[in-house]
């Protein structure tokens, strides 16, 4: 083989373009036929076929995959959302009767949405999740999108928010524009962050444009998705922007009867002695959020296992209950 050819196969595996790789590869080839070496020229063909085969299909894989279609920032090429495939979606929760039938209707508005367009009706899709810390805002998120079939796409506010002037505002308006070309859920956790009041920052030119930018895109969604947001502060975000969703959903800490049926599901692989009434401890847990009562219930289940038992008792539960309480 040439000295040159060999040099040329060399560089372009060390500067890893497959695209030079194969043309030296296809020189070569024909080296080979050149110098009557028939068989060899054949084999190495072949490679080449598979190889271009291969390329082909990955192409397509590509292009027929959403991760063509996702919104990033100008400036670094950074992903603007992070995408939570519908699959992977946790949607088990426990929740009280009134807000699991809200879930249920904004569920029902959405598979009924062409319907009700031929009414001039709009379904719900506009949903705004606010309430205490630990309390489902996220998992609710989840929830919704996982049952009405889509997958959510988590606003990275991360890489939207820029120090450039503008340049966030550019960034959410790519993530809206970039979410009507796919139909799925866009989640905008602790939308606070840039939905707050205009007005009360010393950063107010900023603020105001990211928050006129959010109103003008909520405005005309129109989208065949979802848009979720969710706040713990409800009292900063801008009432404007608290208008412009078809349904606020408040998402209120467990009553007793809710941290009973969380304990019992995280309990679940275990026993409780007998004479322990769940419903009973339940009312010593009241003001807790769902977070902190499963994260008792968890503690006492892994204090029981370490200490090679399998029945849960009464002091693993207050002992637990005793620590979180300490921490809240
Ligand atoms: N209603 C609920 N049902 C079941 N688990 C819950 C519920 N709310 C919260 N959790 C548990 O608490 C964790 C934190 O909840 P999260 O949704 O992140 O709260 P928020 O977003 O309101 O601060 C969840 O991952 C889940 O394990
Ligand atoms: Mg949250």
């Amino acid at each position: 083989m040439k000295a040159a050819l060999l040099k040329r196969l060399f560089s372009a595996v060390q500067s890893g373009a497959s695209r030079d790789v194969m043309s030296v590869c296809k020189h070569i080839v024909e080296d080979e036929r050149r110098l009557g070496h028939t068989s060899l020229a054949e084999d190495l063909q072949r490679s080449i076929d598979a190889a271009e085969k291969k390329l082909g299909n990955l192409k397509k894989d590509v292009s027929s995959s959403h991760l063509v279609s996702l919104p990033s920032s100008k400036r670094d090429s950074a992903p603007l959302v992070q995408v939570l495939e519908h699959e992977k979606l946790r949607h088990h929760m426990v929740l009280s009767q009134e807000v699991e039938q809200r879930f249920i209707r904004i569920g029902k508005e959405y598979a009924a949405r062409a319907r009700l367009a031929t009414y001039g009706l709009r379904a719900r899709k506009r949903i705004l999740f606010y309430g205490p810390p630990g309390c489902g805002k996220s998992l609710g998120a989840e929830r919704l999108a996982w049952s009405v079939g889509l997958p959510l796409y988590k606003v990275r506010f991360d890489t939207l928010i820029s120090s450039f002037f503008g340049e966030t505002a550019l960034n959410l308006w790519r993530v809206f524009d970039a979410v009507q070309q796919k139909p799925c859920a866009l989640f905008l956790d602790e939308c606070d962050t840039i939905a707050r009041s205009r007005g009360e920052n010393n950063d107010v030119g900023e603020v105001s444009r990211v928050v006129n930018m959010l109103l003008q895109l909520l405005e005309d969604y129109h989208a065949d998705g979802l848009v979720i947001a969710a706040t713990n502060n409800y009292e900063a975000l801008d009432k404007a922007i608290y208008r412009r969703f078809d349904e606020a959903l408040e998402m209120p800490k467990p009553g007793t009867h809710e941290i009973a049926r969380m304990l019992k599901r995280t309990l679940l692989s275990l026993d409780v002695e007998k004479e322990v009434s769940l419903d009973l401890f339940s009312e010593s847990l009241d003001g807790l959020s769902y977070c902190e009562v499963e994260r008792i219930a968890q503690n006492a289940a892994k204090c029981c296992v370490m200490s090679n038992r399998t029945i849960i008792s009464l002091s693993d539960l207050q002992v637990a209950s005793q620590e979180v309480k300490r921490h809240s």
